[in-house]
């Protein structure tokens, strides 16, 4: 039987065998909502993890032991300059854990994650990274590359629910995960080496920067909205509100991602990255209006209601059934161009000495929370597959997303809560 452990607010987290030290890791992406807490979660066992390289262009945020070492290194360029770099920097790793992620801005008429860019730009960054480590001879025993949930097609309409690890591949169209799974397959079978993947749903995370965070629009706009003295409104429908969507904490998908590099039933597969709760926006949004003091308010479900629908342009991933389609009473991206909400966030910034003081990328920042916020087919990520293995993380996705409302203010990014 596996014994399990509680970690602060993570609960059912594996007991890995204190035999297993002296470990060396890379985490790429290593600034970033996925790599920073992978960092986190590897530095808990300094015995076990005994020395880290923490690869990302810009560091990570904070201060961190010794044994991280932090690389400046753009994965875009040449493997040759990858493989030279971890040679002058004498690097080698049992373990490899890849987060970089690039997202360029889609063109105007553009869906987010269909882009050609998209594609190009994330299979160079793990293909000349592979190549790089092949170069420097640095054959790790197990690499693990984080995917997500559009591995599913959840970006393209309803899924069959709950995601199982086992579902075809959604036929047609770009994604770039697939490329990067067979990329990374063909690379672990050609050095005879173990390969994972991961499948996270909308991940909940406190850092600086990242591609994509869910939680810092809805901070932000709870903040604002308290500000300005109104409720803290439900932007979608009746569907998205009583939903069930997975969350999936970065520091959730750390434990998972250490459990499974370390274990030998679990070569060669891939997992789900789930907070394994069950969520809906139904009942966490009046937890949040809570925690800010605030009163909220759920969707219009009267006669008079004026939603905006948007239909996707695809047939459903599950390959029947109409497309998906989202409906907003007002999207957080447009909210956050109000002039009266700019003006508030900025004397909110000034009084309380937040880093930012204007909006940045708001189409990217808040649209990423907009569609999340408006999903309204079920995200079930299965975690079977991994319960049968012996694996039982959980957390609590309310009091995760609280938690990291809260870290926003430690990293200067929102001010004090009341
Ligand atoms: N965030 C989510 O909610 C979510 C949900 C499901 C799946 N996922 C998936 O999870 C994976 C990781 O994403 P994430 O959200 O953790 O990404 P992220 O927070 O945006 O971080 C991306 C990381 O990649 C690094 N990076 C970007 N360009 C680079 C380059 N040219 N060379 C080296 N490093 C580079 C960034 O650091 P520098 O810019 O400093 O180099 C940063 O550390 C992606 O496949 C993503 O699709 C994310």
């Amino acid at each position: 039987m596996s014994e399990i452990q509680s970690r602060d607010i993570y609960h059912g987290l594996p007991v890995i065998s204190k035999d297993i030290k002296r470990l060396t890791a890379i985490v790429t992406g290593a600034n970033g909502i996925s790599g920073n807490h992978q960092l986190k979660v590897l530095c808990e066992n300094p015995r076990r993890w005994q020395k880290i390289y923490a690869l990302s262009r810009r560091p990570p945020h904070g201060s961190w032991p010794e044994h991280v070492e932090h690389i400046s290194l753009d994965l875009l360029q040449s493997p040759e300059n990858i493989a030279a770099e971890l040679a002058k920097r004498g690097v080698r790793a049992d373990y490899v854990f890849f987060f970089a992620y690039a997202q360029p801005t889609p063109k105007d008429g553009e869906a987010v994650w269909s882009t050609d860019e998209l594609v190009v730009v994330n299979k160079k960054l793990l293909f000349n990274f592979l190549d790089g480590l092949e170069l420097n001879n640095t054959i790790p025993k197990r690499v693990l590359l984080q995917l997500g949930g559009k591995y599913y097609g959840m970006h393209l309409g309803p899924t069959s629910s709950p995601q199982e690890e086992s579902d075809p591949r959604v036929p047609g169209g770009l994604n770039f995960y697939y490329e990067q799974e067979d990329y990374l397959k063909a690379f672990a079978e050609k050095h005879q080496i173990g390969w994972n993947t991961t499948r996270p749903s909308h991940i909940a995370g406190a850092v600086p920067d990242a591609a994509m965070n869910l939680c810092y629009p809805l901070a932000i706009y709870a903040t604002v909205q308290k500000y300005l003295n109104q409720p803290l409104e439900y932007p979608s429908d009746i569907k998205a509100w009583e939903a069930v969507v997975a969350i999936s904490s970065a520091r959730a998908n750390g434990y998972l991602a250490e459990w499974i590099v370390l274990t030998e039933q679990a070569k060669d597969e891939s997992f789900n990255a789930s907070d394994d709760c069950l969520f809906t926006w139904e009942k966490f949004w009046p937890k949040l209006a809570e925690r800010f003091q605030m009163p909220w308010t759920g969707p219009d479900t009267s006669d008079e209601a004026s939603y905006e629908t948007v239909i996707m342009p695809h047939d459903p991933p599950r390959g029947y059934g109409p497309p998906g389609a989202f409906r907003y009473r007002f999207r957080l991206a447009s909210w956050a161009k109000r002039p009266e909400v700019q003006k508030a966030w900025a004397e909110i910034a000034e009084k309380s000495g937040l880093d930012e003081k204007e909006f940045r990328d708001i189409d990217r920042v808040f649209g990423f929370t907009d569609i999340a916020i408006a999903m309204n087919y079920s995200v079930c990520l299965s975690t079977t597959k991994a319960k049968k293995m012996g694996y039982f993380g959980f957390v609590d996705s309310t009091e995760s997303i609280l938690r990291v409302v809260e870290e926003f203010v430690g990293l200067r990014m929102l001010p004090p809560l009341p």
